[in-house]
């Protein structure tokens, strides 16, 4: 039996903690969509600046360097699992640098997954580079992939050519790096902007869709996902982040503050102003969670 962590009053957001392999490996389910912002191994004691002040950009010990055999095993370990909780039309969206993101892509092509995309992150916003001695890293990539080359994906071609001012939107997309508004329930080391969830989550499923992310983070993938009318499911091994995903699930109950953040998704990266009233027509739904 596993015991979820958190689960929010409609339950349309549920967190487990623990190592996502091994989660994965205790209940069946098909999830129409997964987002994984896996540990890119880049934590090395680099240094950067922000707000004026050179810090230190190590994450964590979780995302320390390793060797690249041991990289691939777990990208393996990982994708496998993902793979079998995906319904046979799911895709999966992962985010990585050059740290990580060729062992992801060898991997997905080992275990026949399509790769669809590769999408880059031009953040309109990075930090300099104070050593001077690179170009500014300004960018990440995430690639986009469908479990099987035979069957098809849903992809929201209208709706992304719509929100691009009526062209076809491109692989490249300039989104702003994350906002102190999003830092609202405190800080994690590789928190993603919601305006890049929101927008790879239109992109590929529809209202209700449930929603994978093995590496939760602060769940910025279930806030996204729950602000445009999907349901979620986050694993996560550290109590810290697992506290601070509830905090921000908790602060969205407050319609007003998930109004304020709408409206800035709406305003900052054009998502879409109807699931505002999306959301308010369908505040009493219970979605009930067949395997907790
Ligand atoms: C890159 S961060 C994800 C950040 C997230 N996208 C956000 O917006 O907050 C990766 C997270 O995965 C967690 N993690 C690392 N290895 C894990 C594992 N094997 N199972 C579950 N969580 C893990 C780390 O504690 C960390 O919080």
């Amino acid at each position: 039996m596993i015991q979820s962590y958190y689960k929010s009053p409609n339950n349309d957001f549920t967190l487990i903690k623990g190592d996502c392999v091994e989660i994965l490996s205790k209940f069946k389910f098909g999830f129409d969509m997964v987002f994984a912002d896996p540990p890119y191994f880049l934590s090395s004691g680099g240094i950067s600046c922000q707000s004026g002040q050179v810090v230190c950009v190590d994450k964590g010990d979780w995302d320390k360097p390793t060797t690249s055999e041991d990289m691939d095993s777990f990208n393996l370990r990982w994708l496998t699992a993902c793979r079998e909780h995906m319904k046979d039309d799911a895709t999966i969206w992962i985010s990585g640098t050059h740290h990580n993101i060729f062992s992801v892509q060898q991997q997905l092509i080992k275990l026949g997954f399509k790769i669809l995309n590769v999408v880059t992150w031009a953040k309109t916003n990075p930090p300099p580079n104070i050593s001077c001695r690179y170009f500014t890293y300004s960018t990440e990539f995430i690639i986009w992939a469908r479990k099987s080359p035979k069957v098809a994906h849903y992809f929201n071609y209208e709706l992304m050519k719509k929100l691009n001012g009526d062209k076809q939107m491109t692989d490249v997309w300039q989104l702003p790096a994350i906002g102190k508004w999003e830092k609202s329930c405190g800080k994690h080391p590789t928190q993603k902007p919601l305006g890049v969830l929101a927008r790879l989550i239109q992109a590929s499923t529809k209202p209700n869709a449930w929603i994978l992310d093995p590496f939760s983070g602060s769940s910025t993938t279930g806030i996204a996902a729950n602000l445009l009318g999907r349901r979620f499911l986050g694993l996560e091994k550290e109590d810290e982040y697992l506290l601070m995903s509830q905090a921000r699930r908790e602060e969205i109950e407050d319609i007003s503050i998930r109004n304020n953040y709408l409206e800035r998704l709406v305003k900052s990266v054009n998502a879409l102003p109807s699931f505002v009233s999306y959301l308010s027509d369908n505040s009493e739904m219970d979605y009930g969670i067949p395997w907790l």
